[in-house]
């Protein structure tokens, strides 16, 4: 039997398609932890950032000795790194085998049995077709983790100056309901009790298929499968967030209280030169919109510090922001220009220095409201979905609230895949901290 290695950068929707080709491997190969017992590695790139890029090269530059010694063994670059590079690749790394895009995945038993044949190397970067590929499902009799990914849409419309994803993922393109729903119903047949949807762009879901239910009518149909306990979805892009989707994240009791909503920038003359389609006010009256409709809901949002032509008085306007929603987490990023995307040439760029010192001061505020949210939980009784023993400590359970906070408890055994009350007892930066209360299911 041969054994993959895959190495995975990024966000979760490169997560999703590493699991997506292992299962299509299956079963001339079985996944490897150790890349050097491994006759198939694969990197799935990311390249959002210039940082991300260059741990791609990095990492697979230190492959070359491997290559040297092994010839055999196959070397593939998939992901956003490849779709933007193609046969550029080749160039720099003339030891990959094989340079897979990002809609091309399903072309990956095809392409390796011709390497495997002496017909390498291949650069497939077509953007197409992926959705109307059939079904793969994992052959693997394994347990799958309690919660599980599953992409609805890919491809980005919007063209946020900063960004690449819509040259390394393609126009949007959103995947039959029933593909969905299919794929949710094995999931929820294999144990899986909590579903994320994952989209760039998870609210435009369907609007270019009349035949499409809109985002907020599919989540009710997720949230329908029997065995589906709780539903997520990731990302909302805070211009398409809609009445109807706020009302039904409210109303439905599987849907998470819980919604990232990535922000970006607090100026309102950033956020247009940003190209985002909503000001701070819109972005803002969406919020008390949100906690009318769900008290309980909790925020989160991704940060960009030293936009071109940001000013002292603009990051200011970020910081006042933060305090304004106090997000339970956020996820900031110093700004870096990316290849295609627009702000790459606009004037007026942010020294390095004076972008260490705004993110600094970003996660100096943030830490201080989460760590107030987080010990705002000590003394309540919360609801964990129950992942397993936590990595760090096996003596303790660990899972999430419905609000998204890691919670690691002591409890009796055989809780994973359960769904608990646990009364928290002390909390953290990160992670709060409990004791066993209730099982509920
Ligand atoms: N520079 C810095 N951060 C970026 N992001 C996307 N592109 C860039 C860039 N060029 C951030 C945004 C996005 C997150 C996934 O990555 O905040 O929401
Ligand atoms: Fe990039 Fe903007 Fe699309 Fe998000 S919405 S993927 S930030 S272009």
């Amino acid at each position: 039997m041969k054994k993959v290695f895959i190495r995975t950068f990024g966000c979760q929707m490169n997560i999703y398609d590493s699991e997506r080709m292992l299962a299509m491997l299956q079963p001339d190969y079985t996944p490897t932890q150790e890349w050097e017992e491994a006759q198939l590695i694969l990197v799935n790139t990311c390249s959002v950032r210039a940082k991300a890029e260059q741990k791609v090269y990095s990492l697979v530059g230190r492959l070359k000795h491997l290559k040297r010694q092994r010839p055999e063994v196959i070397i593939g670059i998939t992901g956003c790194v490849a779709q933007q590079e193609g046969e550029n690749i080749l160039k720099r790394l003339p030891h990959v085998d094989l340079v897979l895009g990002t809609q091309a995945i399903y072309r990956l038993p095809q392409h390796l049995k011709q390497i495997e044949a002496g017909h390498g190397p291949i650069v497939d970067i077509a953007l197409g077709d992926d959705f109307t590929q059939p079904l793969v499902f994992p052959t693997t009799t394994e347990d799958l983790p309690v919660k599980a990914f599953v992409t609805i849409m890919q491809g980005c419309d919007n063209f946020c100056t900063y960004c690449i994803v819509p040259h390394t993922r393609g126009r949007e393109i959103s995947r039959p309901p029933e593909d969905i729903l299919k794929e949710v119903e094995y999931l929820v047949s294999k144990g899986v009790r909590e579903i994320i949807l994952l989209g760039q762009n998870v609210n435009s879901y369907g609007r270019k298929e009349k035949r499409f239910p809109s985002f907020a009518e599919l989540l009710r149909q997720v949230a329908c499968i029997p065995g589906v306990w709780r539903v997520r979805f990731t990302t909302s892009h805070p211009k398409d967030l809609t009445e109807e989707l706020m009302q039904t994240l409210a109303e439905i009791p599987e849907v998470c209280e819980y919604l990232h909503l990535p922000v970006q920038s607090g100026s309102n003359r950033i956020l247009r030169l940003m190209n985002r389609g909503y000001t701070r006010e819109d972005y803002l009256s969406k919020v008390k919109r949100l906690r009318q409709l769900c008290p309980d809901i909790t925020l989160s949002t991704d940060i960009i510090v030293g936009f071109p032509g940001e000013t002292e008085e603009d990051f200011q306007a970020t910081l006042d922001l933060l305090e304004d929603v106090r997000y339970a987490e956020i996820f900031s990023f110093k700004y870096s220009d990316r290849p295609l995307a627009r702000a790459k040439n606009f004037p007026s760029k942010v020294a390095e220095d004076v972008k260490t010192c705004r993110l600094a001061q970003v996660h100096k505020l943030q830490s201080r409201i989460t760590r107030e949210i987080n010990e705002s939980f000590i003394g309540q009784t919360v609801e964990v979905l129950v992942e397993g023993k936590s990595p760090k400590d096996k003596t303790l359970w660990t899972g999430r609230t419905r609000s998204h906070h890691v919670v690691n408890f002591i409890g009796p055994e055989g809780l994973k895949g359960h769904l608990v009350y646990v009364l928290i007892e002390r909390a953290g930066q990160h992670s709060l901290r409990g004791q066993f209360k209730d099982l509920i299911r």
